[in-house]
């Protein structure tokens, strides 16, 4: 029979992080179920970024653990947990806006080149606007189509655990709309997502479950449904 933990992807256990004596994060627990969609809520400075860069490797841990599929990475260096599977698509996009579109993707499969081709095709035929301007320097997109170009790049890796730091971010609401179907697309492929956003309402609206961080404090946890219909976050977070 297989055991519930199986169902995990990532469980974040009683973490700490600071930054010098500014503590970031204050005691998280998180988990995410394979094939789960899970939004971050939380105000500018909530830790949003930092919790992404902690389950990544970038960030030492103070306190807690985290486990991906089971095992604690633990003082595993970013590059290892990418090659296991895990990817994160940083706040800002953070394509290279002097280098192609064809090129940006390529960075994504740097641990996986021999795979690159075939990545590649798939990624096109999947965001054919990337295809069309498969030449042309970052600079020049759009704002969607960069962050278009920024989730495509994630996919040339074969990650299992995607996190997207706020991807809606100075994006048109139309265009925002796009990106949310483009990550409710991804997520029935059995890709498993881990989103920050400050547009809360049409992130929830497109999750399975949510998490709300307060100055390095989980506050609150539960289905997007309950989120969307708790008075508190209705007030905080939705305006209403
Ligand atoms: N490199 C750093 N050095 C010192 N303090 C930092 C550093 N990065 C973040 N912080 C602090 O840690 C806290 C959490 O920041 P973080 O960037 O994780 O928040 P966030 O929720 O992503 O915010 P935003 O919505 O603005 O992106 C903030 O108080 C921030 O000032
Ligand atoms: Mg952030």
């Amino acid at each position: 029979m297989e055991q519930k933990t199986d169902m995990r992807i990532l469980q974040v256990q009683g973490l700490e992080v600071s930054y010098g004596h500014i503590q970031a994060l204050k005691g998280l627990d998180l988990e995410i179920m394979k094939g789960e969609i899970v939004v971050l809520v939380g105000a500018n400075g909530a830790g949003k970024t930092t919790l992404m860069e902690t389950i990544l490797g970038v960030n030492k841990v103070g306190k807690g653990d985290i486990l991906y599929k089971g095992k604690s990475i633990l003082g595993k260096p970013a590059d290892k947990n990418v090659r296991d599977g895990m990817f994160l698509v940083p706040e800002g996009r953070g394509v290279f806006a002097w280098m192609t579109v064809k090129d940006n993707l390529l960075l994504g499969a740097h641990h996986n080149i021999r795979q690159a081709d075939e990545k590649m095709k798939a990624v096109f035929e999947s965001f054919p606007v990337l295809s069309e301007r498969r030449d042309q320097v970052a600079k020049t997109l759009s704002g969607g189509e960069r962050q278009m170009l920024a989730i495509a790049r994630a996919l040339m890796s074969s990650p299992e655990l995607i996190m997207i730091d706020e991807p809606s971010i100075g994006l048109a609401p139309i265009i925002v709309n796009d990106i949310f179907e483009i990550i409710v697309n991804l997520n029935r492929q059995g890709y498993s997502i881990l989103l920050s956003e400050q547009n809360v309402y049409k992130a929830l609206k497109c999750a399975h479950r949510g998490y709300v961080l307060e100055t390095g404090n989980l506050v609150l946890s539960g289905t997007a449904e309950e989120l969307l219909n708790n008075p508190g976050i209705r007030e905080a977070y939705l305006g209403a």
